[in-house]
């Protein structure tokens, strides 16, 4: 899809609205990974630079409308200013007298932060008179919060209908990261899809079956399918009810040639906590009372092989319980092969999804993939082939 960037657009002196995503994550009140404010940063400096009056809009996790002191963006004004290494104003709030005074007060090349959008309702109701609001202290609109694009809300979408919009340096190089990997790969495509249901990635598979010709299957996930083909998976996490899915989704690969790859040996171990006995058998022998918790190295081994001849990966979800060691072992190992190849010129590696993004940083190796999305649902539902409204906004 095509949409409107930055270039050619003359920003010098005016008023632009800026959404970000400063939703971070916070703990004890701090903090705790700055990715998504370091980020925003090259958007920032550059309409600075060109004379703007960047006024910053985001949420913060989910006050339902309501005022909540623990969810002010007080602290992400803060360390926006200790990043970009400048004064970083503050409005009070989003919409009428604190945010207009504050916005008026504001030089060329000056940077300021509004309170969370959610404080309000009509925000999250995409509410255009809300929206009108936010408009209304601003000449043009910036989209640079990917990651909360699949949300159809005032400062996401309603107000790209109101004013002159674009997207973002973080936006345009998130869709153009995204585009390349699944709407104009270079072939072949290889998706690894971990995590625990399929129940939550339904949709994910459906499209990925159609679109890639390598389709990786871990994690508790993987257990869904091996049960649906009769194999016993002892006490593993899995879901019964999905086994008729499973199966559809398999035959639909099949029917697309693409290529289901499924784990061929386990780690198990009877009890899951940090570095119980492990026992490493093939998936056709997992002991009654036993939980598969990561995939075993001969399948690590399988997939390591599989990548040589492919040209573009995208990754979504951990091939085991990685936060729980040793069942990080093989996440570990087929990231670090997976950067190898990307940092040989040989992959476009593009992942997304906290869990991933926690996986591969876990690693090591989250600066050696190609891309690494900042976006959580809004990559997944973009894996899913879903139009994300506040892309749509932006539109050519
Ligand atoms: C995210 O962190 O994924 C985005 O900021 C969206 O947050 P939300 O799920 O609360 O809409």
């Amino acid at each position: 899809m095509a949409f409107r960037t930055l270039d050619g657009v003359a920003v010098a002196g005016k008023w632009v609205l800026l959404r970000a995503d400063l939703n971070v994550p916070v703990r004890n009140g701090r903090i705790t990974d700055l990715t998504r404010i370091e980020r925003l940063c090259p958007t920032i400096r550059e309409l600075s630079a060109a004379g703007a009056r960047v006024v910053v809009c985001s949420h913060f996790d989910r006050p339902n409308g309501q005022r909540v002191r623990a969810m002010s963006l007080a602290p992400m004004a803060v360390a926006l200013g200790e990043v970009l290494r400048r004064k970083v104003r503050f409005a009070e709030d989003c919409i009428g007298l604190p945010a207009e005074q504050a916005a008026e007060a504001l030089g060329a090349g000056d940077v300021m932060v509004l309170e969370n959008t959610r404080f309000h309702p009509g925000e999250e109701a995409n509410d255009p008179a809300f929206a009108a609001e936010l408009a209304a202290i601003a000449d043009i609109f910036v989209n640079d919060a990917f990651s909360a694009a699949h949300r159809a809300h005032a400062s996401t979408e309603g107000v790209a209908k109101l004013l002159p919009s674009y997207a973002g340096r973080l936006m345009q190089a998130e869709l153009e990261a995204l585009e390349a990997a699944l709407a104009h790969p270079v072939r072949p495509v290889l998706a690894i899809v971990g995590g625990s249901k399929v129940s939550t990635k339904l949709d994910l598979l459906g499209n990925l079956v159609s679109r890639v010709d390598v389709l990786v299957i871990g994690g508790a996930m993987a257990n869904t399918f091996l049960a649906a083909q009769g194999i016993a998976v002892g006490r593993s996490l899995q879901e019964a009810e999905m086994h008729a899915t499973a199966r559809d989704i398999l035959a639909r690969a099949a029917a697309a040639n693409c290529e289901i790859v499924l784990p061929v040996d386990a780690v198990v171990a009877t009890e899951f906590r940090p570095n119980p006995p492990t026992q490493t058998v093939p998936v056709a022998a997992v002991p009654a009372d036993a939980m598969i918790l990561d995939v075993g190295p001969a399948t690590v081994g399988r997939l390591v092989e599989r990548l040589a001849g492919v040209k573009t990966l995208v990754w979504n979800g951990p091939l085991g319980a990685f936060e729980t060691p040793p069942f990080d072992a093989a996440t570990v190992a087929l990231a670090q092969a997976v950067a190898a190849r990307t940092q040989a010129g040989a992959l476009r590696s593009v992942a997304g999804g906290g869990d991933t993004v926690s996986a591969l940083r876990h690693a090591g190796v989250l600066e050696q993939m190609s891309y690494v999305s900042s976006a959580g649902g809004a990559f997944l539902e973009w894996m899913e082939g879903k139009t994300l409204p506040g892309v749509a906004a932006l539109a050519a």
